[in-house]
């Protein structure tokens, strides 16, 4: 996908006759005789498919409270520009931060500010490319990137960040991973766009739930069937089918009930990774322990 994104970058910079950084194009000859350089031997151009655009104090602050940054937290900005969301986080916040950006100069100015505010110690930047990233450390994840980056990213956040991460993507969406919140934000000094107004979205990474899952004795097996943070399951008691349930899961916390229109049923539950502690209630009785294995 990316590949292809540079190869359409270069071939609209050919079309428009123009010249970006990093390309050098042996075009030029009077017209009529111009012999344009044929897109084969265009050697692969390093292009930033993400212009820079700053977001504003304003809105950088908005995206810290959305993502409700603490002491503690460790935050990665995906492309981070002058720093100012790493700063602000370390700064304002008490957080560590890393921020992840292709341009040099981006880098160097980056450090220079955060040596200016007192925070260099808690605000790195590294030059490196987003997608050849670790991200597994991260419990905040910011990024104001264009819509095919972020569903290129998606298969990576979902992948590799620990449940419960909170994931803020300032303008663009994530497909159908819906969000779990999302504030339009008055943008006043935004560079780009007519509304001077900035969406942010927030998701928080759902544990991976998909699949059966049994009590200890094997007599109950809930079988779920996750997409992003929804959940369909069917409860099965000896294997009959008992009931249909469904649901979200919100980090590790998951929330399910009947949606098959009988009495109630409600499964409240914590997520560890190969295991599910749970307490269920059926037919509006007393709520009792359930511990459910992956099976
Ligand atoms: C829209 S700007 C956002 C800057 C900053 N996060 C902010 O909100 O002010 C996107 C940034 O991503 C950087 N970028 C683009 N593609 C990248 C990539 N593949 N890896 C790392 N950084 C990238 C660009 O150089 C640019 O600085």
């Amino acid at each position: 996908m990316r590949v292809a994104t540079r190869a359409l970058a270069a071939a609209l910079v050919l079309a428009a006759g123009l010249t970006l950084p990093g390309m050098s194009c042996a075009a030029g000859g009077a017209a009529g005789g111009t012999a344009r350089p044929a897109l084969a031997s265009i050697p692969p151009a390093p292009l930033e498919e993400v212009p820079y655009v700053q977001t504003p104090q304003s809105v950088v602050d908005a995206i810290l409270a959305l993502a409700g940054v603490q002491r503690g937290d460790r935050l990665i900005d995906l492309g981070s520009g002058d720093g100012r969301i790493v700063i602000t986080a370390a700064r304002t916040h008490g957080a560590r931060g890393l921020g992840i950006e292709l341009a040099p100069h981006l880098i160097d100015l980056s450090n220079r500010l955060a040596r200016e505010a007192g925070v260099a110690d808690r605000a790195r930047f590294v030059a490196q490319d987003l997608f050849d990233t670790d991200l597994s450390g991260a419990s905040v994840v910011t990024m104001y990137l264009l819509p095919d980056v972020n569903l290129a990213l998606r298969p990576k956040l979902l992948s590799t960040l620990a449940p419960g991460t909170r994931v803020v993507s300032h303008d663009w969406d994530m497909g159908e991973w819906r969000a779990d919140r999302q504030v339009v934000v008055p943008a006043p000094n935004k560079p780009v766009g007519l509304e001077r107004t900035s969406t942010l979205r927030l998701w928080i990474v759902p544990a991976r739930v998909d699949g059966p899952w049994t009590d200890p004795r094997r007599r109950l097996t809930l079988t779920m069937k996750q997409t992003f943070q929804d959940v369909e399951a069917e409860l099965r008691a000896d294997g009959m089918p008992v009931r249909h349930l469904g649901g979200t899961v919100a980090g590790r916390s998951l929330r399910l009930f009947a949606i098959d229109g009988g009495p109630l049923v409600r499964l409240n539950g914590t997520v560890r990774a190969d295991r599910i502690e749970s307490r269920l209630s059926m037919g509006g009785g007393a709520p009792r322990r359930l511990a459910l294995r992956r099976d």
